[in-house]
């Protein structure tokens, strides 16, 4: 780069940052031009008609039955993956709730394993459930090769994913709408109304006239926010409430327990650690961690790998958003 003098190593990494998200948002939506026989959409030719198998035990063609026609979205996990596939999932749970029973309907989600030898349909199932996943989101296993296959055509293969200790896992999500063909690479942890905003703006594309985009409405208004609820919008705000409505909480059908109150209810060295590294405490059988897994359907936190600092200040948010929410707490239920 001559002419430019990046100052510090932090400038440069911020640098690439930023030059890396515009490729990814102007470098997309992907359009395969020219792709076999001269249409500009990818159709058969294109994408592999391989079966795969969905949770329910379904044979299904991964052209003629899942994508043709349809606006999908469609990400890969495994059921193993104990860091930023929780969190992934718990998100896309967002953006299904968002999008409410338009899934399945015109919008189909697909959870596509990369261990398919150990994620059988049966484990799926087990997933789902464990997720509490609603209907309209199909997961998926099947023959390994053709999965390789149509994560190289989705352009969705990333080599180190495998790996024992990937986190990079983080490009994993493709929007793409067969028929128009627009396809979007995205992420997970994209904000989930953008993410549902996307996937019904391009349903409407040839259907409707476009409209204003009346979802952004839902989204939080734009004010300072601190470190801590940055934080816990984009890691934990998608299995957790602070003090949510029960009745609201029931209808969103929270993941992990609502946090009011949680600094003073537990000891803060239990608290700090299990924030730390929640799957050792597990793997520990701390009793109370144990006591909570239980309760909820035995899916176990993530370690969300946050250091002090991120602690600190999600513990914090916690502890004032709970006092917003209950600014004179005579509660005398503690336990
Ligand atoms: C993928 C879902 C998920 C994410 C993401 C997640 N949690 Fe949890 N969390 C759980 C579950 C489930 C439990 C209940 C214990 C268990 O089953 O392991 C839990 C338990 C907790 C507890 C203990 C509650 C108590 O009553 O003592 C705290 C505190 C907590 N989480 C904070 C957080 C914070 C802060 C974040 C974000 C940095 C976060 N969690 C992200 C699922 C999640």
């Amino acid at each position: 780069m001559q002419g430019y003098r990046l100052k510090s190593p932090t400038a440069v990494v911020i640098f690439l940052l930023l030059v890396s998200s515009l490729v990814i948002l102007w470098s997309n939506p992907v359009r395969a031009a020219g792709e076999g026989s001269g249409s500009s959409v990818w159709g058969k030719d294109y994408f592999p008609n391989v079966p795969l198998i969905s949770h329910e035990g379904r044979t299904l063609l991964f052209f003629d039955d899942l994508i043709k026609d349809k606006v999908v979205m469609i990400n890969f996990i495994f059921t193993r993956c104990e860091d930023s596939c929780p969190l992934e999932t718990a998100r896309l749970r967002e953006v299904q709730k968002i999008l409410g029973d338009r899934v399945g309907k015109d919008v189909f989600i697909y959870s596509i394993s990369i261990d398919p030898e150990y994620d059988t349909p049966q484990v799926l199932k087990e997933y789902t459930k464990r997720y509490d996943i609603g209907p309209g989101w199909l997961f998926l296993t099947g023959k390994e090769d053709d999965i390789t296959l149509l994560r190289k055509k989705l352009g969705l293969y990333i080599e180190e994913i495998q790996g024992e200790d990937s986190t990079d896992h983080n490009l994993s999500l493709i929007i793409g709408n067969q028929r128009s063909g627009r396809w979007m690479r995205s992420t997970p942890f994209e904000n989930p109304y953008v993410l549902a905003t996307q996937i019904g703006s391009w349903l409407h594309n040839w259907k409707l006239p476009p409209k204003e985009k009346r979802n952004y409405a839902e989204a939080p208004e734009l004010r300072q926010i601190s470190k801590g609820e940055a934080l816990f919008r984009t890691r934990c705000d998608a299995c957790h409430s602070i003090g949510g409505d029960p009745t609201a909480a029931l209808a969103k059908r929270m993941i992990g327990p609502d946090l009011l109150g949680v600094t003073k209810k537990r000891d803060p060295a239990w608290l700090n650690r299990w924030m730390a590294e929640p799957d050792k405490m597990l793997a520990e059988k701390d009793p109370l961690a144990m006591a909570l897994l239980a309760q909820y359907r035995n899916l176990p936190m993530p370690n969300l790998r946050l250091n002090k600092v991120e602690i600190e200040a999600l513990l914090s948010y916690i502890e004032e958003e709970s006092r917003r929410k209950v600014p004179h707490d005579h509660s005398s239920h503690k336990h």
